[in-house]
């Protein structure tokens, strides 16, 4: 008689009691069982709920794509493995060769990549528009337009788009609207609510707000447009790992108190930047002097955001000392952490721009970039204050002496 087979490899079923947990678990399983071909037939047609391929969905994902939704006011919305996979599946999920597309003329760095090198490679024609002056979109449409891409506060200069102008523009002539809402965050601005028809975010940022997750969400609010998307994202594998996704869930419990106080660290700082002598302009969209700061009143009301940019001197050297003496201060190319950091967007997400292009957008060595975090205000004021003097006692063209 042969041995009784030993259980070797066989999956242990899973034991229930988890779902009761008030901590979100996480489920890193790639695949899901079925009872029979039945039971699996009408969990891809929609019929019973659950999973069977983690590529094409999971728990944690969908846990956190529900707490993004419903924050955006949006229904069916779906997480992506980054910011960048959300705007690729909705270009390449709905746009066809022979479309054209308009974009902000100061998208995300990657983003105007997107449209100024691979959509014109795959038959997508575009243009690229300042969002602030309806007349030059409305400019820039054409008859084959099907999409305008937008973020309603720009990096780095943060100009504030004209919302209300382009959605009522896009609505009268039949192009939907894409609204990048990663720096203005559901806390600011909810695209939805004014018309947008589908929404993105870089979770990466804000809404996680730890630097330990790259993620994305986007939902559209036409069905049909959500599921190309969604059949984009599922077929090009741009969804989301479970340990991100869970990460993400546990950072988005925080996100409001995280927002509400780096915006008010962030409206200070301003003002404490406009006072020093060394700082030459700041920029905020609330600050009085902001181009565009009536626009912003209007349309964001008293959130000002968590960004605030600043020029000093337009000298490498000068600049060089400024982050090595705000050594507290993390200098890197990222924005939306809970701590403040730093950018450089001449020698980061502008260096591929020329001199002069970069120049013209206000963007010289002198010109940073902060993401304000939650620290207490005075630890703030008083790094910058240093590093700002600092930065003054190098010699003009000196890139070497800190
Ligand atoms: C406004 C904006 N959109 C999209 C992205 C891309 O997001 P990710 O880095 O998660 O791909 C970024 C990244 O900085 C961003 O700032």
């Amino acid at each position: 008689m042969a041995d009784t087979p030993h259980n070797f490899g066989r999956r242990i079923p899973w034991p229930g009691g988890a779902a009761q947990a008030v901590g979100t678990p996480i489920q890193p399983s790639v695949v899901y069982r079925s009872s029979d071909p039945d039971a699996l037939d009408d969990r891809y047609e929609g019929r019973a709920p659950g999973y069977s391929y983690a590529r094409e969905g999971h728990p944690n994902a969908d846990v956190l794509a529900r707490a993004i939704d419903a924050m955006e006011g949006a229904e069916g919305g779906i997480v992506t493995g980054s910011g960048m996979a959300a705007i690729t599946a909705v270009l390449l999920g709905f746009l066809r060769p022979g479309d054209h597309v308009v974009g902000g003329d100061q998208l995300y760095g990657r983003s105007l990549r997107l449209m100024r090198e691979d959509l014109p490679r795959l038959g997508i024609a575009t243009t690229l528009a300042d969002p602030t002056d309806t007349a030059a979109v409305a400019a820039a449409l054409r008859p084959e337009t099907r999409l305008l891409l937008v973020e309603v506060v720009s990096n780095p200069t943060l100009r504030v788009a004209d919302m209300d102008g382009l959605l009522q523009l896009c609505r009268e002539r039949g192009v939907r609207v894409a609204v990048d809402n990663t720096f203005t965050t559901p806390r600011a601005y909810r695209p939805m609510d004014h018309g947008a028809d589908i929404v993105i975010h870089s979770v990466t940022k804000l809404l996680a707000g730890h630097s330990d997750a790259t993620l994305g969400y986007v939902a559209a609010r036409d069905p049909e447009l959500m599921a190309a998307i969604t059949d984009f994202a599922v077929t090009a594998g741009l969804t989301a790992s479970p340990f991100d996704c869970w990460l993400a869930e546990r950072g988005l419990h925080s996100f409001a108190l995280r927002y509400d106080r780096a915006e008010a660290n962030a409206a200070a700082l301003a003002d404490h930047l406009a006072a020093l002598p060394g700082v030459r302009r700041v920029l905020y969209p609330l600050r009085p002097d902001h181009p565009d700061h009536n626009r912003a009143v209007h349309l964001l009301g008293t959130r000002g955001g968590t960004m605030v940019s600043f020029e000093i001197a337009d000298d490498r050297g000068a600049a060089n000392a400024l982050t090595r003496a705000a050594g507290g201060i993390p200098f890197a190319p990222t924005l939306g952490d809970i701590g403040t950091t730093l950018s450089h967007p001449a020698s980061s997400s502008h260096r591929g721009m020329t001199d002069a292009a970069r120049r013209a957008l206000g963007v010289g060595d002198g010109f940073f970039r902060v993401s304000v975090g939650i620290e207490e205000i005075g630890l703030l004021t008083e790094e910058f204050t240093e590093a700002v003097r600092v930065s003054r006692e190098v010699p003009p063209g000196d890139a070497t002496k800190i």
